[in-house]
């Protein structure tokens, strides 16, 4: 397991050397002709041959991390070091080596992005590729040329394997949408938020004819579709309830965007997440499936406008809210409620029309026996949703010294206040410790 780092250094440093020209950082193309040249050489197999399979987890972590954080290890020796842009540093006495980090290079990362994408070909796991597209669209909002960089060379190593992904489909189709959506020159539809507006890259590449560029189904159908799926599981979860009959959703479906949707296969995007230990309860293999739809959400909420995705999106998950018994269902819905309203906040700010209107929603919802009939977990996902849309933070709001506040939101603030006086005193203080 120590030697991971050291494989993923040795194969980043293989993999450069192929790539020494420069690159254009704009030009996906020269990382497509690049990637000609990078078959999988019998060395790279002598060394995934050494991985042993629950390496690979390590090593893939490791190339993500990197994807994400674009930062390299420098080991110098003393007095040689580069002084570009070094922002760690550590030096080890006994052999006066510097180690230090500085941002990564193009090629290093177009290099990354060819290794991943080879080694997950070569041990056919496209999903895992999927599930990286995810997390690098997830993270990469501020650094945009590098992201569709990254999703065009997984996409040119890979190729069609990735679009014949069954078990992936929604998440295929998630990426590919968003991918469309970023390099689209229809500057007329305001799908985009604003921040993208402004900093979308003028020379992106044009997807013609890569493997993004399918025509199956319009974003709106599309985002359409996962709403409905969220209804149908808290409809069958109602239903299961009130019947006590095992929850019988076919296994495989077509959604209403015309694509198959395979219920128990997930891609594992939200693998991390750690639900119920209980295995017999059984709205656990759904709650997977329901989240894995919420966060593919997310990510279209991550670049799509406000406006837009209040009118499309939040308020049909306010409506699921309202008829959903489920208490999992109803906390993941407003931490994506919660999620999405941040979204807003930074894109367009507290007075905007659409924030200004959720927030009010939110009190209403939360103002009703709502809040009380609900457990814990979904109370704070509630005040949480509520929080995220607030100027103030919510020690400000409960504190008592602070006095009467003023200002747009003092009705809901001074609601929140009241939700809290009434917990234990217990539960206050974890309601502290939750929300600071
Ligand atoms: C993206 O990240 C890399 C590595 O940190 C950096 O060199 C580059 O300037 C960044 N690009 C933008 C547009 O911020
Ligand atoms: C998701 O994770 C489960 C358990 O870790 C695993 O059995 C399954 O194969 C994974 N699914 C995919 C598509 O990778
Ligand atoms: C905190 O809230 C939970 C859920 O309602 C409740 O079960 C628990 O008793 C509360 N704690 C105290 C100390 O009241």
């Amino acid at each position: 397991r120590e030697r991971v780092p050291f494989i993923f250094s040795l194969l980043l440093w293989d993999v450069r050397k192929l790539t020494t020209e420069p690159v254009d950082q704009y030009l996906a193309s020269s990382a497509f002709s690049m990637t000609g040249m990078m078959t999988v050489k019998p060395y790279m197999e002598t060394i995934l041959g050494l991985l042993k399979s629950n390496h690979l987890d390590v090593l893939v972590s490791l190339i993500e991390d990197f994807l994400v954080n674009k930062e390299v290890m420098v080991c110098d020796k003393m007095g040689v070091r580069n002084s570009v842009a070094i922002k760690y540093c550590h030096l080890d006495d006994e052999t006066g080596i510097q180690v230090s980090t500085k941002p990564a290079t193009v090629n290093q990362f177009i290099s990354a992005c060819i290794l991943l994408a080879s080694i997950c070909v070569k041990v056919e796991r496209l999903d895992v590729v999927l599930e990286v597209s995810y997390r690098v669209l997830q993270m990469g909002k501020l650094n945009l040329s590098w992201t569709m960089l990254a999703l065009h060379v997984f996409g040119s190593v890979c190729g069609d394997k990735l679009r014949f992904l069954k078990s992936c489909n929604l998440l295929m189709t998630t990426v590919r949408l968003v991918v469309l959506l970023l390099e689209s020159t229809d500057t007329s539809s305001c799908l985009v938020s604003s921040y993208i507006q402004s900093n979308r890259p003028t020379a992106f590449p044009s997807c013609t004819q890569c493997v993004f560029d399918v025509d199956t189904v319009s974003i709106d159908v599309f985002i359409s579709s996962l709403l409905d799926e969220l209804d149908l599981c808290a409809l069958s979860w109602n239903n299961h309830a009130n019947s006590n009959e095992a929850i019988t959703r076919h296994s495989s479906h077509s959604g209403s965007s015309g694509l198959e949707i395979n219920c128990g296969e997930s891609c594992n995007i939200s693998k991390q997440a750690k639900f119920t230990e209980d295995t017999n309860y059984p709205a656990e293999r759904d709650l997977c499936y329901f989240t894995e739809i919420i966060s593919l959400l997310e990510l279209f909420g991550n670049y799509m406008s406000c406006e837009w995705t209040y009118k499309n999106v939040v308020v049909r998950l306010l409506k699921i809210l309202e008829s959903c018994t489920c208490e999992e269902y109803s906390a993941a819905l407003l931490v994506l409620v919660s999620q999405l309203g941040r979204f807003f906040i930074d894109d367009v700010g507290y007075e905007t029309e659409a924030v200004v209107e959720l927030r009010n929603k939110l009190a209403v919802l939360i103002g009703t026996s709502f809040t009380r009939s609900r457990s814990i977990p979904v109370q704070f996902s509630a005040i949480g949703a509520l929080l995220s849309l607030f100027p103030l933070t919510f020690d400000k709001i409960v504190s008592s010294q602070t006095g009467p506040l003023s200002g747009p939101c003092v009705l809901q603030a001074s609601q929140i206040s009241e939700w809290f006086g009434q917990l234990s005193k217990e539960n206050q203080s974890f309601a502290r410790s939750f929300f600071s």
